[in-house]
């Protein structure tokens, strides 16, 4: 193999990437292929890249040219103030999960110990940027799935947060019989037919994530019926959903004893989280 300088072998990646970002993915490919950060990677542009290293660069490559998402490439995807390990065992967070974020924080006093459960926490996105800005709270964190629940413990400790629990399990059946101040989730809600699943980064990732039930809802439903059961009266019951499924689930919480209920938009306008509070 023919020795190549880094500024070279930037250029020729981005050239076989697609997309506006293909820069910008080229340099997190090599950053990741070598362990350095990305000043090093510009103080160096004429250095000549070892051919082992050539190699391996050129194995992420040819994988991110096949489609695999990027954050499973380089097992990182940054998600609100966090910087979160990743793996083929979890959804790769969303930004758009952060509105279900705000919306919740925007709910939950700092000066209070509240208890609050994500359920469905894949990588621990949600779970984990709660515990970091509310430190006085007590978050349990919950799984099906064991290698996701994995990851998620493990970010929790390279962030030190010692206020978050972790239980696996299927939807309420991890609680036990504990009762919360909100229970929040992104759950699957995708419907099992959606052409989408067959798209994008959809389809690298675990089936139990993305799709429930012929409508998307059988999840969503399942949260909402139990939900009574697990929130002490007057708590709060947050769902990240797609943006067709406001109306019905906000049907859904009214049927089921909550008051209030109301769809919350995303930057692009689109429904993204319904919210109700438990009657008291
Ligand atoms: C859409 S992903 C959300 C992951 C993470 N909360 C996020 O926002 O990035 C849904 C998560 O729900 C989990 N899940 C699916 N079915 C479940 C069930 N029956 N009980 C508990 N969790 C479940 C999946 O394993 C997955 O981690």
């Amino acid at each position: 193999m023919s020795t190549v300088k880094i500024a070279e072998l930037l250029r020729e990646a981005a050239a076989r990437l697609p997309g506006e970002d293909a820069r910008h993915e080229a340099e997190q490919l090599l950053l990741h292929t070598l362990g350095v950060e990305r000043a090093w990677l510009f103080a160096h542009a004429t250095d000549e890249v070892a051919p082992a290293d050539q190699e391996r660069f050129e194995l992420l490559l040819q994988r991110r040219v096949e489609g695999h998402p990027l954050a499973y490439l380089v097992g990182r995807r940054g998600f609100w103030t966090l910087d979160l390990e990743v793996n083929v065992a979890t959804l790769i967070p969303r930004p758009e999960t952060e509105l279900l974020v705000e919306q919740a924080l925007a709910r939950l006093p700092a000066d209070d110990m509240v208890r609050v459960a994500d359920m469905g926490t894949g990588s621990g996105a949600i779970a984990l940027s709660i515990a970091s800005e509310r430190p006085l709270a007590t978050v349990m964190a919950t799984d099906v799935l064991g290698p996701t629940l994995a990851v998620a413990v493990k970010n929790a400790q390279a962030h030190g947060l010692e206020n978050v629990w972790f239980r696996r399990g299927h939807w309420y059946t991890a609680l036990g019989a504990d009762r919360f101040d909100m229970i929040v989730s992104n759950p699957p809600y995708i419907a099992a037919g959606d052409p989408h699943l067959q798209q994008g980064d959809l389809r690298f990732e675990p089936p139990p994530a993305l799709a429930s039930g012929a409508d998307g809802l059988d999840a969503i439903r399942e949260i909402i019926s139990g939900a009574h059961e697990h929130l002490v009266p007057g708590g709060w019951l947050l769902l990240e959903h797609g943006w067709d499924q406001g109306p019905a689930i906000r049907e859904l919480l009214e049927q089921a004893g909550f008051v209030g209920a109301q769809t919350v938009q995303d930057m692009e306008q689109r429904d993204r989280v319904t919210l109700g509070r438990l009657a008291v």
